[in-house]
Formats: C-alpha cells, structure tokens, sequence
C-alpha cells in the first residue's frame, strides 16, 4: 500500500473520535483541517525505512512486550561526548545487552537555564556541542541496522524563556502572550497557589515568576526559566503536536512524554493529573498511530498508583504505551533501608494484578531524585508515621543512620513540609562508594551483593528494565557538580556524572569491582531474555516465605515455573517454601528440589522448574 493510501486508512480509523475529541476541547473546526492537513505532510516526510518499521510494528504491535528488551539512559555528553561518539559506542552498549537508548535531553537548551535540557529553546535544533539532527538520524539507522531503539524526551508541558514564543511574549506580542499564562496582578498566581503544590520548593519555590520588565507574572511549575504552556490555546496544541511528529520523523521509537500530568491547568484545582490531560494524551496517541505507528510513547507519571494507571488510558481508547513503575522503584528502597518487604509485596501484588498489556518501565534509578511516594496510609498501619519514616529513609540512605552503608545527598529539603527526597547512584546507595572508601573488601563484597540482588529483582518484573548508564560497571557519585557554579545548586547532578571509561575497561578483569557487577547483571540479562517466563505474557504473583525480609515472586507461564528470591536483609535467611520438584539455581546451574531454602544476606536465587519435563536441560 502507498503511504498516501495507509494514511488514509490510519485516519479513517481515528478520524471520529479525534475529531470528537478535538471540537469538545477547541470547538475549531479550522484548526483541526489544518491539524489533518500538517499530519498528511508529516506521514509524506516519514522517511521510507522508518515507514517500513511502521508497517512492521502495525503487524507485531506488542513488540516492546518482549523480555528480550532491555533499556539504558545516557546524557550525550557524559557517555561519548556527542551523537557521534554514541554512534562509535554501540558495540560497547550492545555489549551491556542493552537494545534500547533513552537519550537525556539534548535539543537546544540554555546553558545555566537548563534543568538538565528540559528547558528546550529549540524543538528543530540539536544542542550545537552534541552534533546537529542529521547526526540524530544516522544514530538511529545505525541502532535500527543493529536491532536497537531510541527514546527522547518531549517535553511539552513548558518551553525555554528563549523560546521564540517566549521571546515574542516578553516584547507584550497577544499572540504569543497567550501561549502562555500571564496575569498582569498577583491575584490570580496567589489563587493558584492555594492550590497547587510546588514542584522544587527549595530550588524554586512558586509556580509563577514575576517578569520586571513586564511588570506580569507568568507561570512556571518548575523552574522561573521553564514557563507553562498553555494547552487551551489550539495553537499551542496544533504546534506542539507538529514538534512531536517532527521528532518522531527523525528515527524515535520512544517519545518520552516529560512531565505529562502538569500540561492541563485550572484555577481551584492542584493542576495536576486533570482530565483534559487525558483528553490531550489520547489525541496525541491517535495522532501518533496516524502518522507513525511504529513510535511508542512513554508517559512521566511520578504520582501515586491510583493517577498513574488511568495514563493507559482503556483498551479501545489508550492512551500511553508504557509508564515508569515509579511507587516500586521507591517501595524497592524502603525495603533496602527497612529490610521489609511487606509493603513491597503488597506494590507487587497491585502491579501484578493489573492487565498485562499495561507495560511498565522498571528501574532502580533514573535522572532525578527518588521522592518518598510510599502508601503512608498502610506504613501507619504498621506504626510508621510519615512524616518520621521519611526523615528516617534520608538519614538511612545519607549513611547517618546505623548500619547504614549507604552515600547520598538530599534533595528539595523542604522546612515548612519536612519533606525532601534523595540522590545518589545505586552504587553507592548499596555501600559501594563507603566500602571503597573504608578499603573495606568485606563490606564491598556485601555492597556488590546487594546491587546484584536489586537488578535481579528488576530483572524480575514484567516489563522493560532500564538501567542507568554506569550502574553496570557499579559507578559511584560524583561530586564534581559542587565545583560548577551552573550545577551546584542541583544536587540531582551528584548521579549524574561522566561516564567513567578507564573504570568500564576493567569490566573483564577478573575480581574487579566492574568485572563482578558488569559479569554478574551480563548473566542475568541473557537469562532473561533467553527465557520466554520473563515475557509480559506469563503469570506472576508474590510468594509467601514467612520472613519478613525475604520477597519471593513466581512467573509461570505454560513450559517453566520460575521462583525468585530476594533477602533485604544482610543475614542469611530461610525461605519457608516446600515446592515440587527438581529445580535449577539459574545462576549455578546446580539442581535438586527445593525444601526451605536459604538465601545468603543480600543474596538472591533465581529458581526455575520445567513443567512438562521435570528437569531443565542445564541439570545433566
Ligand atoms: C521531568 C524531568 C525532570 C525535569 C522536569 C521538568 O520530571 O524528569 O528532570 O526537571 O521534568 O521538565
């Protein structure tokens, strides 16, 4: 079929409820034709290989459910300086079995006025340092020719101050003035922040910036440099939409939607997770399917479970592809700091229950901070206050508290809500860094172990697994943001450090920190995606050791029953089970049946038993 006949078709099928969707919110009939006619422009400038992938992923539409897929995160700049140097590094990333690439923010973007690059200028232009975008679309040729993906960011809730429209609003253009939200007196901001939380109470307090010049206010959630745009203007949602796809035509296969429950805002509400960012999301989601169903979207979600889940929106009218598995990855840290995993059972027992074509995105860590975004109102069942328990986790994971091996920095420490929240790489918040430091060979030993053990919990998980680049070489903080005067005030820069290529050298020498992280998450990595029970497809449910310390998740699926095992705690323990038959340590390799077995302190078993035969092959 042409491309002008596909789309044709793409449309028909949407063409309803977009429209439906477009008038209630806009009620522009205008502005919809031009919508159409810029989405038939986009689909004719798709590039063929790219369209080619399009039809491909038309036909095998859950192919990122797989479990052979495995992402990393990298900022340009720190891992191989620019796109380029990406570009040389593939084998190095495929060496880390890694076939999926969210690039870190990299259009043009203020230097000082960033947020780490999501302040963009520039939706056309890539950050001159970093190469130019032809460079973005040979990146992506070479990852599709090696069977790879690229994620970047959209930022659409905000754009740059030195955005064009931003420009054109600060010379009193009405236009653009109403891209934006301006008020010429404190009374309106004032009503909204009756309402509205802050975002970065420490390092930005407000939601709005009083403009001197102006002698108006406008609103900006996050940083006085990242002014809100405002989405009951067509305009803004016919242009942004024309960036989106302008992005996706340069060879994406994720757009990571920044920030996305910010973009709807009004007055008396907390402007957060409102319904027309469903409405928004959904239109964009047609769109997408439209012009380039081969891309996938990717929702930030940072919220509790209960908002994070409806950015799936239904099974005939979704909504995002994938959500990070945010209340996890924090509930997986208390458990670090607590050694209890109830409350991580229970999080495992939400998710797990949830449908299985809602694919999350799991990690350890990411960019930004880990906030304490915990299910208060079970820890108060179990006489954990919140407000205490979050001063303890940050004592915990700053090492001030006993025991506690962990080397972080806080972030956003907030005096009137006693609220703040944590950086640091997973490294060190598993006593890496200290173990190191002390040349405590012991204590590195235990720290290495609980790193492996939490990947092998991720690994785990349904879904797709994303690392952090540098966590598989056990990389540690970097503290020389403090000495850049554009950095220090943002202690999220601590984790996010050069990558460290004479430390990666040693990832084969035998012994060495790297060797053992890099070897040790390797193996788990081909085991997962050599075995089809950590498809999103199979069953899984937490088991019931009897020790609060130790989780157990089964995946079963119709040929393997696979048992994994993860102690919190840095004692040995035992896990009451008694299952029936011979199972495999996929680790080892050893077999035997499985009786109460003991899981070293911060060790884990990856167990596995084959239902039709009893024996997997690897037991001789
Ligand atoms: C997202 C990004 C974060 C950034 C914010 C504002 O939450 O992950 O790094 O500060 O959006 O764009």
């Amino acid at each position: 079929m042409k491309t002008e006949e596909l789309f044709q078709k793409r449309l028909k099928n949407h063409h309803d409820e977009l429209r439906w969707l477009y008038m209630e919110l806009y009620d522009n009939s205008a502005m919809f034709a031009e919508l159409c006619e810029n989405m038939y422009r986009f689909a004719q400038d798709r590039a063929a290989e790219f369209q080619k992938l399009d039809r491909e992923r038309e036909k095998d539409p859950k192919w990122f459910c797989r479990n052979d897929m495995l992402g990393m995160m990298l900022y340009i700049d720190n891992f191989a300086g620019n796109l380029k140097g990406v570009r040389e590094k593939l084998d190095y990333l495929k060496s880390c079995n890694v076939n999926c690439i969210h690039l870190m923010p990299f259009l043009e973007s203020p230097k000082g006025r960033s947020d780490g690059g999501y302040a963009v200028a520039d939706f056309g232009r890539v950050q001159p340092e970093l190469g130019t975008m032809e460079d973005l679309v040979e990146l992506s040729k070479a990852c599709h020719k090696m069977h790879m993906n690229l994620c970047m960011d959209f930022v659409m809730n905000h754009t740059s101050e030195d955005h064009e429209w931003a420009r054109k609003a600060r010379q009193g253009d009405g236009e653009y003035m109403s891209r934006y939200f301006f008020f010429d007196n404190p009374a309106i901001p004032q009503e909204y922040d009756r309402t509205v939380p802050q975002v970065f109470p420490t390092t930005a307090p407000g939601n709005f910036t009083y403009l001197k010049e102006m002698g108006s206010y406008v609103m900006t959630s996050f940083y006085p440099y990242q002014w809100d745009l405002n989405y009951r203007n067509p305009r803004v949602f016919n242009e942004m939409m024309y960036n989106f796809l302008y992005l996706a035509n340069q060879g994406m296969d994720i757009i990571r939607i920044d920030a996305v429950p910010y973009i709807w805002k009004e007055l008396g509400t907390p402007c957060r997770n409102l319904q027309k960012v469903h409405t928004i999301v959904r239109m964009m989601r047609m769109i997408g399917e439209i012009v380039c169903p081969g891309v996938l979207l990717l929702g930030e979600v940072v919220m509790e479970p209960e908002k994070v889940v409806p950015y799936f929106g239904t099974v005939e009218k979704p909504e995002c592809h994938m959500l990070y598995n945010v209340t996890t990855m924090a509930t997986t840290w208390n458990s670090v700091a607590t050694r209890d995993v109830r409350l991580l059972k229970r999080q495992m027992d939400i998710v797990s229950s949830l449908p299985k074509d809602y694919i999350f995105l799991n990690y350890l860590r990411c960019h930004d901070d880990i906030g304490w975004g915990l299910d208060y109102g079970v820890l108060e069942d179990w006489a954990m206050e919140e407000v205490p328990h979050k001063q303890f986790l940050n004592l915990y994971f700053t090492g001030k508290y006993p025991g506690s091996e962990s080397r972080g920095e806080l972030y956003n420490d907030d005096p009137v809500t006693m609220d703040a929240r944590f950086c640091g790489t997973t490294a060190s918040m598993c006593g890496v860094e200290s173990a190191l430091y002390e040349e405590n060979q012991e204590k590195l030993a235990n720290a290495i172990r609980l790193d492996l053990m939490l990947h092998a919990y991720m690994l785990t998980q349904s879904g797709i697994p994303m690392l952090y680049s540098g966590d598989e070489i056990g990389q540690v903080n970097d503290y020389a943001y403090k000495e850049d005067p554009l950095k220090r005030e943002d202690s999220r820069y601590i984790h996010r450090g050069k990558f460290r290529w004479e430390l990666a050298a040693k990832n084969q020498e035998p012994g060495t920190l790297q060797e053992q992280i890099f070897t040790g998450l390797s193996q788990l990595e081909q085991i997962r995606r050599t075995r089809k029970v950590f498809d999103s497809s199979a069953d899984v449910y937490t088991y019931d050791v009897k020790d609060e310390a130790v989780l157990g998740i089964l995946r079963e699926n119709e040929e393997e029953r696979f048992l994994g095992l993860f102690n919190f705690s840095d004692e040995d323990r035992t896990a009451w089970l008694t299952e029936e038959g011979e199972f495999t340590d996929l680790i080892t390799g050893a077999c035997g049946t499985l009786e109460n077995p003991v899981v070293k302190g911060h060790g884990f078993l990856w167990l596995s038993r084959q239902i039709s035969k009893n024996c997997l092959k690897t037991c001789g």
